[in-house]
């Protein structure tokens, strides 16, 4: 399973691009509207951060199918590398989505609750679906499970189109979906620490530690 960032936050994607194995950034209108910034700035300098190589995942706000395909066009104009439209799955999305997947250009069907939705939005095209955990498992539903299902579903039926596991809380649920054979998961700063973090390790390397300064006090390896 791959790791997206889902921020705008610039300072937070600056530090998780330097210190962690990040293949892109997800934004949704919420994530971007929380920033307060002019928005060509905003998606330009997150453009800039990560490289033109790595996957930027961005939404329109069109509802009309025709409408949201003219942002998408504008959007890689402007931002260009490797971009992937973000659209959330109603009737106009799938419209838009079958058009511009005719016109080589790579979707992200998003708002995904159901493996039916998932199967619809691969089926008009998209590259990736994005359910999304935490909100299922808000209203006593199962995300994970969830993600589980699209993802057997993707497998019975030979289709390409990738998990993009979204709305998380915890490490928990993300490592579950990585379990499930998930593809991808976009996830905040907050929860990559809560996976990187674990109180053995912590005592591990304080161990490493002391035990080598018993020797060599404060010299590193560079020093010898
Ligand atoms: O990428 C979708 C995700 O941002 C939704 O997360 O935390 O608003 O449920 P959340």
């Amino acid at each position: 399973m791959i790791y997206l960032l889902d921020t705008a936050d610039v300072e937070s994607i600056k530090r998780c691009n330097e210190f962690y194995p990040i293949e892109g950034v997800t934004t949704n209108p919420s994530i971007i509207a929380k920033e307060k910034k002019d928005f060509w700035e905003l998606v330009e300098e997150i453009r800039n951060i990560i490289g033109n190589d790595k996957m930027f995942h961005i939404q329109t706000r069109a509802e009309k199918a025709e409408d949201i395909i003219k942002e998408a066009m504008l959007l890689i104009g402007r931002l260009g590398g490797e971009i992937y439209i973000k659209i959330p799955i109603c009737e106009e999305g799938l419209k838009a989505t079958m058009q511009l997947n005719q016109m080589g250009i790579k979707v992200t069907m998003t708002a995904i609750f159901t493996p039916a939705q998932a199967l619809l939005a691969a089926r008009a095209g998209a590259s990736f679906v994005a359910p999304y955990v935490n909100r299922l498992d808000n209203i006593l539903g199962d995300g994970v499970d969830v993600v589980a299902q699209i993802v057997e579903e993707f497998k019975k039926h030979d289709i390409q189109t990738k998990v993009l596991a979204a709305s998380f809380k915890n490490a928990e649920q993300v490592h579950k979906c990585a379990l499930a054979g998930c593809h991808s998961a976009t996830i905040t700063e907050g929860t990559l620490k809560n996976l990187v973090s674990y109180p053995m390790t912590d005592s591990a390397i304080k161990g490493f530690d002391k035990d080598w300064k018993k020797v060599y006090g404060d010299k590193i390896i560079l020093d010898l």
